[in-house]
């Protein structure tokens, strides 16, 4: 249809990728083999069996299995190039990448090997694609404040080239409450704040994220629906969430697409971005999440210029870089 063809030409932002979750089964064996270590899988065909999630827990425990192949500075750079690449054939112009340095720290990884192996893939990528990349650090949310704090101090000698910072993991039982000295640091640093909240926890942890952490956008958000005074407030302060709606398909967030709050969301008034998440492990990048979104509410091209204009007013670049792709 014409709307589709729009909206998988027109430029857009992708605000809600976690790097370690675009490790598509191939690179994984591939890194595996670099590196000389095994997976727990047969081959591509048994990996890419297991991903059958009933909840994020589910998901959670094999994004962090599969992300052990990731040693070397190149397998960063590598994983980074193989996204972007993606994403610019989708008509990605800009992308504001989450990075889990616990991840990685915790397997005796140097922050330099993972961040100056994302940066390269980034830099290089940005001179083969045109792609402009933001880099957001995320902290584990399973993981204590005492950890994100040694986290944030590994992180500083790279301060300069981090863009804002996140939270991600577990959400049920890990409110943004636990994170909000952390977060106030951040914010004294200079730096924006976004959170995961609203994917399986409830509303509160929106409200929470919004008053104690301060975020400048909403990541998931996607149960804000249950609660109306926090849908009138979100929209009266036009606060992005970024939505991943094969994420909440693959998540048993909704039972099927046709089930998924986005259209509630937009005929709220709220700014809503589409994302991919995690798109090795949810069936696609963003054009397949458009193609989901489209195959079950058949958008007119005026919602998907508005969902994909918020994509990039909702971005962290300069009003001078917006102006180029507005
Ligand atoms: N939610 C929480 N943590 C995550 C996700 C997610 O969707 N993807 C990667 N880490
Ligand atoms: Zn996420």
């Amino acid at each position: 249809s014409r709307a589709l063809a729009f909206a998988l030409a027109a430029p857009k932002a992708e605000l809600h990728l976690h790097i370690e979750g675009s490790l598509e089964p191939e690179l994984a064996f591939a890194l595996a083999q670099r590196n000389g270590i095994a997976l727990p899988y047969a081959d591509i065909d048994a990996l890419r069996a297991a991903y059958d999630f009933s909840d994020l827990q589910s998901f959670l425990d094999l994004y962090y299995a599969c992300a052990d192949v990731l040693r070397s500075e190149e397998d960063f750079r590598d994983l980074m190039l193989a996204y972007l690449a993606r994403a610019a054939a989708d008509g990605v112009v800009h992308t504001e990448i989450f990075f889990d340095p616990q991840t990685h720290l915790a397997r005796g990884i140097a922050f330099a090997t993972m961040f100056e192996g994302l940066a390269a893939g980034a830099a290089q990528a940005k001179a083969q694609f045109g792609i402009s990349t933001k880099l957001i650090l995320c902290f584990l949310r399973h993981l204590s404040e005492e950890d994100a704090f040694a986290t944030l101090e590994a992180a500083l000698p790279f301060i300069a080239r981090i863009d804002g910072f996140g939270l991600d993991s577990s959400e049920k039982g890990h409110p943004p409450a636990k994170f909000e000295r952390v977060f106030a640091r951040c914010r004294d640093l200079g730096k924006p704040v976004v959170a995961h909240a609203g994917e399986e926890g409830p509303p509160a942890y929106i409200v929470e994220a919004l008053d104690l952490l301060k975020v400048s956008r909403i990541d998931h958000g996607v149960r804000a629906s249950e609660d109306a005074a926090l849908m009138a407030r979100l929209a009266a302060e036009g606060m992005p969430l970024t939505v991943c709606p094969l994420s909440n398909v693959r998540l048993c967030v909704f039972a099927t697409m046709k089930d998924h709050t986005l259209p509630a969301l937009l005929a709220a008034g709220l700014k809503v971005t589409i994302n991919s998440d995690d798109p090795a492990y949810f069936g696609g990048y963003l054009g397949e999440n458009i193609r989901a979104v489209q195959a079950a509410f058949e958008f007119d091209v005026d919602t998907w210029y508005t969902l994909l204009r918020n994509s990039l007013e909702a971005s962290f670049a300069s009003d001078a870089e917006k102006a180029g792709w507005i």
